[in-house]
């Protein structure tokens, strides 16, 4: 049985969580398909760890650390925006599914009553099943991408 666990990234996950934004395929689901300089990385990274605005949530296997999820708060409002993704050897093993379940759920418990709401590019199958999957509602449709949404916590029925 492997054992998953998540937990809130340091900055100790720096050159880890570089890797994984530099990972080809994770700078073609991005919006801004630019490489990512250390520096610039390193900055942005120390930022968010501060913010109350952002949660990053590491996805371990056997103490292995396989993915990664974070969740932005949109500016004055509820709402949590989403990214994430699973290191390029441990793909295709419902890791995805997991992460974005557990780091929903972590998130739950931090925050109460919060939305989610993830834009995906329509070419992302694999990123549109995992949010199917998790229960996520189709919002709205652009021309290159898909707007995902779950409202969860107090009320939200
Ligand atoms: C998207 C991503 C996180 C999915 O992670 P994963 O661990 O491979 O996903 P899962 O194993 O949970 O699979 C989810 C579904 O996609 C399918 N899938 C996985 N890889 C696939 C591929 N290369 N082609 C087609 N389908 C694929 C799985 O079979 C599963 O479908 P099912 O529900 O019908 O069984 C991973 O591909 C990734 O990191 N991509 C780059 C970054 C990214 O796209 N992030 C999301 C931005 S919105």
């Amino acid at each position: 049985m492997r054992q998953l666990r998540i937990r809130r990234a340091t900055t100790d996950d720096a050159r880890l969580l570089f890797r994984w934004a530099n990972d080809p395929a994770v700078r073609e689901a991005a919006f801004n398909s630019d490489p990512i300089e250390w520096d610039d990385h390193l900055s942005w990274l120390e930022g968010k760890l501060r913010s109350e605005e952002s949660v990053i949530l590491i996805l371990e296997m056997d103490a292995v650390p396989v993915g990664q999820i974070r969740f932005d708060r949109e500016a004055s409002s509820d709402v949590w925006t989403i990214d994430y993704s699973v290191d390029r050897e441990f793909r295709g093993m419902s890791l995805g599914k997991e992460i974005v379940s557990q780091g929903v759920e972590y998130l739950v418990r931090q925050m109460g009553k919060v939305r989610f709401s993830a834009e995906v590019k329509k070419s992302n199958v694999p990123s549109i099943k995992v949010f199917e999957f998790n229960g996520f509602v189709l919002e709205s449709v652009q021309s290159h991408s898909v707007r995902f949404a779950r409202t969860d916590g107090e009320n939200s029925f």
